[in-house]
């Protein structure tokens, strides 16, 4: 209801015309916590990461991102179909780019090679089981990459877990990226919104990308009043879904049916499913009111969240055992 309440009540205007006061305090305040020039409020993660793609790698520029990246998986070849570029698969243990994998990818600049333009890095990374990079295994493919003129995009969209998992600053992570799509409605709770952040004149561009995608709101202000909320209040709460998901794996470890193959690192648990169809261990659990994702023949997913209790945690992880 609080979030409800400061949606409600924020003061608004048309963000086409940069008029919008909540919009622009959300801006200034998520790019001063990246510790970046400027931000652009955008109505999802995928448009962030696309419009990142659409500026820095461009028609018939490659990519280099990590195999298991949400770019590749979930955003629908939108780096293809509409920003015209070509993403390579990198393999990386934990979902971790590591430069000896990227150097192998790059190309070297004959003329009949395409032109590597960017490296994306998603953190944390969803697929790999919402797995963080280290400071030192971001400085790396950062330290790479600047070598090879390469800039660094970060899909953050769960960037607030990181920060919270490591205890360090969103500041300090972002550092490792020139531009920064960071969401707010996963963990942090809100119904709509992801913040693209980066150098002012990225931005510039930024904002023209956004109109052309169909991504310009006019009194959006609502909507970055919910993040501003969530900002203030939800960030906390994160270590909390991190501490179910570890209660989440210990029972499934335990319950005889499944193996967590890694101890997860954020709010995100991945589960084998040996000899048993993920997807019937799905539809079972969903019957008892708990939903899971197949994500594999064998393998499932579980999210905590800031609207799961400790009480239905445990409720959950009694369920495991019955199964
Ligand atoms: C790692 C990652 N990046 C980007 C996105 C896309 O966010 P949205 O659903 O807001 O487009 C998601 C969504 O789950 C994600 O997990």
């Amino acid at each position: 209801m609080a979030m409800r309440k400061a949606m409600a009540e924020a003061p608004v205007g048309d963000d086409v015309y940069g008029e919008d006061p909540t919009v622009n305090l959300l801006q200034d305040r998520v790019a001063e916590l990246l510790g970046k020039e400027a931000a652009l409020f955008v109505p999802s993660g995928s448009m962030g990461n696309l419009i990142a793609l659409y500026l820095q790698a461009g028609r018939g520029g490659e990519v280099l991102a990590h195999e298991y990246s949400h770019i590749i998986h979930y955003e629908l070849a939108s780096g293809a179909a509409l920003a015209g570029c070509q993403i390579l698969p990198v393999p990386g243990e934990r979902g971790i780019l590591k430069p000896e994998a990227l150097l192998r990818q790059v190309r070297s600049p004959i003329y009949y090679n395409a032109r590597t333009k960017l490296v994306e890095i998603e953190n944390t990374g969803n697929l790999a089981g919402g797995t963080c990079y280290t400071d030192a295994e971001l400085a790396a493919v950062h330290t790479w990459a600047s070598g090879q003129n390469l800039p660094v995009h970060m899909d953050g969209a769960r960037l607030w877990n990181a920060a919270v998992a490591q205890g360090v600053t969103p500041g300090s992570i972002a550092a490792h990226a020139e531009t920064v799509t960071v969401c707010f409605s996963k963990g942090l709770g809100t119904p709509v919104g992801s913040v693209l952040a980066g150098s002012r004149s990225f931005i510039a561009e930024a904002l023209r990308i956004r109109k052309m995608l169909g991504g310009g709101m006019r009194q959006a202000g609502i909507l970055a009043a919910a993040a501003l909320h969530a900002l203030d209040h939800h960030l906390a709460g994160l270590a909390d879904d991190h501490f179910h998901a570890k209660l989440l794996a210990e029972a499934l470890g335990s319950s005889g049916w499944a193996q967590v193959p890694v101890s997860p690192e954020t709010n995100i648990v991945f589960a084998q499913t040996p000899g048993r169809s993920a997807a019937e261990v799905a539809a079972k659990l969903a019957e008892k009111g708990l939903r899971a994702s197949a994500m594999g023949p064998q393998r499932i997913r579980f999210v905590t969240h800031r609207d799961v209790t400790r009480d239905e945690i445990h409720q959950a992880c009694r369920l495991f055992s019955e199964l």
